[in-house]
């Protein structure tokens, strides 16, 4: 009988997954872990909303399957959060789809768009799953080695006009996880301008699209550009926005062609969300929520200035202040750079019991660095960098 199979042997170790086996190991073993490994909200969602799921957690009348694509009242309540937030008109019976958290939604719509003939240009470093939603549905991906927005578009131009095979579809994400880079209205702009030109698909996905920290840097929906809907579909989520990560509520929106495509492929797999879950998630978006938004953009702030100048202070270890979401993203401090960042972090764990994720497990251009999620309270930053600093004078 076939023990291995084509697929999961060519895809390599989910690097996440590696890092959470090792961490769970440490504490296994009596090691107590500071966790800023995986980008998992530690604050409450909105109290209406967990209010409201207690309510509808009652009625026996929701339990039964969901409805593929998502329930109209959540169709509703994220076509008309476009529209206040970004000025964004949709249908929501043909642009909006409700999914099972964005990294969902792209891994089907990678399914339903892909065939061997065509491949992708995917940004390096960037979320996993921009690549290997592609690379399972066995598509091509090309990646492009770029931290910040303009020089990935223009490489990506470049690419574009001197390849004669031109790729089907193009993904962008900022603010980005896990550089925290961001794009102002003129790249997307140019990006749709560009991919309208050359008939190019462009999948933009905004999960950190509320943790901004200043208003000149509040990012944008490409859904914003005259003519995107001909080429864009865009994901959402309430996952950061709301800590509501758990609840598995996403969104696509944008071109109807690539709508119906996620559609489809949608309703042989799925039945949607629990539905109280897309009903909290419809109440989450209102505008009732606004201050909650503005608390939590605090909160990632001040921890993401209080982690930079600790670090900084206590280690000798220069990060840059984070653009937006909820990350540092930094190069591995001096004294460890002959080591990879896979291995950097591993030992950080065994010898420190301070998860993080090694900027590999964002492409390979990711390598040489690594990405904190702000998921821990000062107190807790501060004892972090106190028990790297006995890991690291060993080696000043
Ligand atoms: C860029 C990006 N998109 C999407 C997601 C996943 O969002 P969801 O929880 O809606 O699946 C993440 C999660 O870390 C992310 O970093």
């Amino acid at each position: 009988m076939q023990k291995k199979f084509y697929l999961t042997e060519k895809l390599p170790p989910y690097i996440f997954a590696e890092i959470y086996e090792l961490k769970q190991q440490a504490i296994a073993d009596g090691k107590e872990i500071i966790d800023f490994g995986m980008g998992n909200p530690d604050s409450a969602p909105p109290q209406n909303v967990m209010e409201e799921l207690s309510k509808l957690a009652l009625d026996p009348k929701l339990y039964g399957y969901s409805v593929t694509g998502g329930i109209e009242f959540l169709k509703k309540a994220i076509v008309e959060f476009y529209h206040r937030r970004f000025g964004v008109e949709l249908d929501y019976k043909k642009e909006a789809l409700v999914t099972i958290g964005a990294k969902e939604g792209i891994a089907s719509l990678a399914s339903a768009i892909s065939d061997s003939q065509n491949y992708i240009c995917v940004p390096s470093p960037s979320y996993p799953i921009h690549t290997f939603a592609f690379a399972i549905s066995k598509s091509n991906t090309k990646h492009i080695q770029a931290f910040s927005a303009n020089e990935f578009l223009q490489k990506f131009k470049s690419l574009v006009e001197n390849e004669h095979h031109k790729p089907q579809a193009v993904i962008v994400s900022y603010p980005c996880n896990p550089t925290t880079e961001i794009a102002d209205i003129s790249f997307y702009e140019e990006l749709v301008d560009f991919c309208r030109k050359y008939q190019i698909y462009i999948i933009s996905d905004i999960a950190y699209c509320e943790l901004y920290f200043s208003t000149k840097d509040k990012p944008h929906s490409i859904l914003e550009i005259k003519g995107a809907k001909d080429i864009a579909i865009e994901f959402y989520s309430v996952s950061k926005s709301y800590s509501l990560a758990g609840t598995r509520v996403g969104f696509a929106l944008g071109n109807r062609n690539l709508i119906s495509a996620l559609y489809k492929i949608k309703s042989y797999l799925d039945y949607g969300s629990f539905t109280p879950l897309q009903m909290i998630a419809g109440l989450a978006l209102s505008s009732k929520n606004d201050i909650y938004l503005e608390n939590l953009r605090k909160l990632y702030q001040e921890r993401g200035e209080f982690f930079v100048k600790n670090f900084a202070q206590e280690l000798s270890w220069h990060i840059d202040k984070p653009k937006a979401s909820m990350f540092c993203w930094t190069k591995l401090p001096h004294q460890f750079v002959n080591l990879s960042s896979f291995d950097f972090c591993k030992k950080m764990i065994l010898e420190a019991g301070i998860a993080m994720s090694p900027g590999s497990s964002f492409g390979e251009n990711g390598e040489g660095y690594v990405r904190f999620s702000m998921i821990q309270n000062q107190q807790d930053i501060a004892k972090a960098s106190e028990r790297l600093r006995k890991v690291f004078s060993f080696k000043i």
